[in-house]
């Protein structure tokens, strides 16, 4: 386990791993954020990023590896939506090999929980000069991508030390939607009432993943049988694409058994051909306009005998799958997060693998 920071004191407490601590503490470590980026009395949002200015841009990119990549493609959801503000998303590792044409008044996000990771670091370089301002979102207030970058967000998660990430996902979810409310709000895309209207959604971010931490019986049954297979496959259609990604990378680094996130559409494009009564597939649910669209592809691979799993607020009780508490659009991904981490540890606990510092797998990834 690599060495707390210092002036972050961090034992396990009560817990068995520091992983489930991690995920126990997220909605203390939402609500620390929550009170960064907003004034809860007056329901205003904040200046977070006051050099940065979301007016004129016509271009935002973000870059990030692992499990920071995915909270960058729930976030472009947020951005096109709440900012109007064309994202695009890449993988640093690919990010930084490929001839780019930059956007006039671009704005690059680098988001990294530890802030040394090797490619999202240079990737940062690469583009300085290019692009009309770098931002680092970050965990650690003092690493390099925090020093280098021309303004930088902390997502106030405290030391995560378990080295799949948990709350540093949720934080990095949560500083980008407020960041999408901003430029939003800033661009005169998000009214005043709309904002009341989200901040009043946000406020319960922390009470309704409480509540979601508390289905960790249901949940518990469901990850014993799903790690008796050799693969699953994660499914999610629009914010719970990236949702599904996340699970499945989740379950591949502690629990190792081999595990694909993809886009519900896009089943019948290949992963179907696998999917037989062996092929568990576990369905995010979402509370919007595309929940039909999903209950229809759950139902092909039902009818191709898979075990289904279905998670989400509407889950009828008598279906294999957890029954979410009821939350707005913009909360659900936070607590499908909560659902998909304990999933994938319990999994792990059943299997016996070793949950802190899964095999082959480091922290912090400072070597290309
Ligand atoms: C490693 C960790 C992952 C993490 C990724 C990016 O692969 O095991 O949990 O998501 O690096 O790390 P960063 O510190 O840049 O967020």
């Amino acid at each position: 386990v690599e060495m707390p920071e210092e002036g972050w004191e961090v034992d396990k407490g009560p817990y068995p791993h520091f992983m489930l601590k991690e995920i126990h503490e997220q909605p203390e470590s939402l609500a620390r954020l929550l009170r960064e980026v907003i004034d809860i009395e007056s329901g205003a949002l904040k200046d977070i990023v006051p050099t940065v200015d979301f007016r004129g841009a016509d271009r935002i990119v973000m870059v990030a590896c692992g499990t920071a990549h995915y909270a960058t493609h729930v976030a472009k959801y947020w951005i096109e939506r709440f900012a109007r503000i064309p994202v695009e998303i890449e993988i640093a590792s690919e990010f930084r090999y490929r001839p780019r044409v930059h956007g006039k008044h671009e704005i690059a996000i680098f988001v990294s929980q530890s802030g040394e990771t090797a490619d999202t670091l240079a990737a940062l370089k690469d583009v300085q000069g290019h692009v009309t301002k770098t931002l680092a979102v970050v965990n650690v207030p003092t690493s390099t991508m925090a020093r280098d970058a021309d303004a930088v967000l902390t997502i106030e998660a405290g030391p995560e030390i378990g080295v799949a990430s948990t709350k540093a996902f949720t934080g990095q979810m949560l500083a980008l939607l407020a960041l999408a409310l901003k430029a939003g709000c800033d661009r005169g895309v998000v009214a005043p009432e709309m904002l009341s209207a989200l901040v009043d959604d946000l406020v319960t971010l922390p009470r309704l993943v409480s509540e979601t931490l508390a289905l960790s019986g249901d949940i518990d049954q469901i990850a014993r049988n799903l790690v008796q297979s050799e693969h699953v496959l994660f499914l999610g259609r629009g914010i719970q694409y990236p949702i599904a990604c996340e699970a499945a990378l989740k379950f591949k680094e502690i629990t190792y058994v081999h595990a694909d996130g993809y886009a519900a559409g896009e089943l019948k494009h290949g992963p179907i051909a696998l999917v037989d009564d062996a092929m568990p597939v576990v369905v995010f649910d979402g509370a919007d306009a595309l929940t039909e669209k999903t209950a229809s592809n759950a139902a092909e691979v039902v009818a191709r005998g898979a075990r289904m799993v279905r998670i989400g607020a509407s889950v009828e009780v008598c279906v294999a799958g957890v029954r979410t508490p009821a939350s707005s659009e913009v909360v659900e991904p936070f607590v499908n997060a909560v659902v998909l981490q304990l999933l994938a540890y319990q999994a792990a606990l059943a299997k016996g693998t070793n949950v802190d510092q899964p095999r082959n797998l480091a922290k912090s990834v400072t070597v290309e």
